[in-house]
């Protein structure tokens, strides 16, 4: 049996429920994993807002796609990215499938290990967003001599991108409310607010010049500022605005593009193991027991601290 969280509708947090579920045995390649912590993700709540249509035919719609936990039961040829997979081992679940579950199978090759030095709660809601800031930073190619404008940089996504670009040597300017500018300091970021004036504020900040923008935001002011400050679009990506990217003709990722699917399962054994060696820090805001998952969501919605949100089952 599992908690297991599910939409019943589409709309807001409020057709969020948490029902009792049988837990099938494994099959071929899959694993049943015992979550302790449950990465939350703007992503989830998109995909019962309506944002993504309302194909009635998909309720009651489970949710997530990362988490870390126990594996407790394993299916032949139950092999991750790392290796054959063992009942007991102590792993992190990216890319899984309905993970806001206390116990749910999952495919092995979503299983990578979870490094010891890594507690529950930064390993479940690691995956989602350092695989997609480094699928980014790929895409621009970002090294050392860089200048990076990364909007939105004291979220989920920013701060591994913070983070990950500064561990490739590149000089980082990021975004943020000012309550957030100590933290950004601390990963090695010049912090500078969004709203009017930023072009300018940015440019004071980079005399030099910014050689790659990561706008992690979607508003028409990140990609307005990206196009003023960086001529050359294919330095420019974005993980939201994706029609202005298709009209400007610079690139996104994500979504189903198969090349940005490919590019973050590479780099999941990488990262895990940058964050194990505490090169990589997941910053955690709040815990929520897995019953108050609406409350997340509508937190999650709202300006909130820095850091990401966990379930907890
Ligand atoms: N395409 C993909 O594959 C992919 C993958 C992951 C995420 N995403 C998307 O990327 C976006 C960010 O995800 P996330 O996990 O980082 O979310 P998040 O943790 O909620 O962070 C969003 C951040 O945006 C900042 N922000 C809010 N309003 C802003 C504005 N007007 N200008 C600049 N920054 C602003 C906030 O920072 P302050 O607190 O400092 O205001 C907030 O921390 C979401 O839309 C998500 O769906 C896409």
């Amino acid at each position: 049996m599992s908690h297991t969280v599910v939409a019943t509708a589409f709309g807001g947090p409020e057709v969020l429920s948490v029902i009792d579920t049988d837990v099938p045995e494994p099959g071929p390649g899959e694993v049943v994993v015992d979550f302790r912590a449950i990465g939350v993700n703007p992503i989830d709540y998109k995909l019962y807002s309506g944002a993504f249509g309302t194909d009635e035919s998909q309720l009651p719609k489970r949710l997530g796609s990362e988490g870390a936990g126990v594996v407790s039961a394993v299916g032949p040829d139950a092999v991750g990215p790392a290796g054959p997979i063992s009942v007991g081992d102590e792993v992190i679940a990216f890319r899984g499938v309905g993970t806001y579950a206390s116990r749910a199978v999952q495919p092995a090759s979503s299983i990578v290990p979870k490094p010891a030095q890594l507690d529950w709660e930064q390993a479940g809601g690691l995956l989602l967003t350092a695989a997609t800031a480094y699928d980014a930073l790929e895409v621009l190619g970002v090294g050392a001599g860089d200048t990076v404008l990364i909007h939105g940089a004291a979220g989920g996504v920013g701060l591994l991108a913070v983070q990950l670009a500064r561990l490739r040597g590149a000089t980082v300017i990021g975004t943020g409310r000012e309550v957030n500018h100590d933290y950004l300091r601390s990963i090695g970021a010049e912090p500078t607010t969004y709203g009017d004036g930023l072009a300018d504020r940015v440019r004071g900040l980079a005399p030099g010049g910014i050689t790659a923008a990561f706008d992690t935001v979607g508003t028409d002011e990140a990609v307005d500022v990206s196009l003023e400050l960086v001529a050359d679009r294919s330095h420019i990506v974005t993980t939201a605005a994706f029609e202005r990217a298709q009209a400007e003709g610079f690139p996104s990722i994500g979504g189903s593009n198969p090349d940005s699917t490919e590019r973050r399962d590479a780099a999941r054994l990488e990262l895990v193991g940058l964050a194990g060696e505490g090169k990589l820090v997941n910053a955690v805001a709040k815990t929520f027991p897995l019953a108050d998952v609406a409350t997340a969501h509508s937190e999650l919605q709202q300006p909130h601290d820095i850091g990401k949100f966990i379930l907890v089952p």
